[in-house]
């Protein structure tokens, strides 16, 4: 019942864990669901935006009217991004990009003998890049999953990133975060730091969607 806030934005969500193979049946993955990028996908959708979803693979349909492109590997999300960020205005990266991908991928199944030592490295920080290529108006909002000190790590990587904002999980709390249909947050700006208390994912894509409106508006000077 919201009125149509986003008609003529253009939301690029992310969802999902990313895969990065290290043989041809295995992968190094993560815990995220897509749960919480769908949750914000079929918000926008129903606030009468056109809803760009970037998922990792998940086990859930895509809410109706998103247009979905399917990627498996942080450098396919990462194209996949940035081929679309200049159709986009508001960018929500809910997705668990995996840090580390595999130096090389065997290209036959790896057999069992003895200790194994895999050789790793970094990604591309696709937050970075959509930051340095951010277009006057664009709103870009990150998700930032901490174990430990979790607002000092959060606002670190605000001011890292160079994000509007992140939105913080506590993922060491149990029945919000990874995989649950719960969660809570605290959504981080530079001057502010909003706590949105534990509720379903989807009511809290349309709060999380309303601080985002909310950082276009001009605020008051007294
Ligand atoms: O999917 P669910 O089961 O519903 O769970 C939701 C969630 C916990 C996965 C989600 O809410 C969440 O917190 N997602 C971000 C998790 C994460 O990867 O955090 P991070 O601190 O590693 O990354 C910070 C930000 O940088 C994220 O917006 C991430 O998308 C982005 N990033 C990270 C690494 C990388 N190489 N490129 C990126 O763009």
């Amino acid at each position: 019942n919201y009125r149509n806030d986003l008609a003529g934005e253009t939301v690029l969500v992310t969802a999902g864990g990313t895969r990065e193979p290290l043989d041809p049946v295995r992968f190094l993955g993560n815990r995220s669901s897509g749960k919480m990028g769908y949750a914000l996908a079929d918000a926008a959708a129903r606030r009468g935006a056109r809803v760009i979803l970037v998922s990792a693979p998940t086990a859930l349909r895509a809410p109706a009217g998103c247009e979905l492109v399917p990627v498996v590997t942080t450098a396919e999300m990462r194209s996949a991004v940035l081929a679309r960020l200049s159709e986009t205005t508001m960018v929500i990266k809910a997705a668990a990009v995996a840090d580390y991908r595999p130096h090389a991928e065997a290209e036959q199944k790896l057999k069992r003998s003895g200790p194994l030592t895999l050789e790793l490295e970094p990604t591309n920080d696709i937050l970075a890049e959509v930051v340095e290529l951010r277009r006057p108006g664009m709103l870009i909002v990150g998700f930032a999953a901490e174990t430990e000190n979790v607002i000092v790590h959060g606002r670190d990587k605000l001011l890292r990133k160079g994000a509007d904002a992140i939105v913080l999980n506590d993922v060491s709390r149990e029945g919000i975060g990874f995989d649950s249909d719960r969660n809570a947050v605290t959504f981080l700006t530079r001057d502010k730091a909003i706590d949105l208390p534990e509720m379903p994912k989807r009511q809290l894509a349309d709060r999380i969607l309303e601080e985002m409106l909310a950082l276009r508006r001009p605020t008051r000077v007294m």
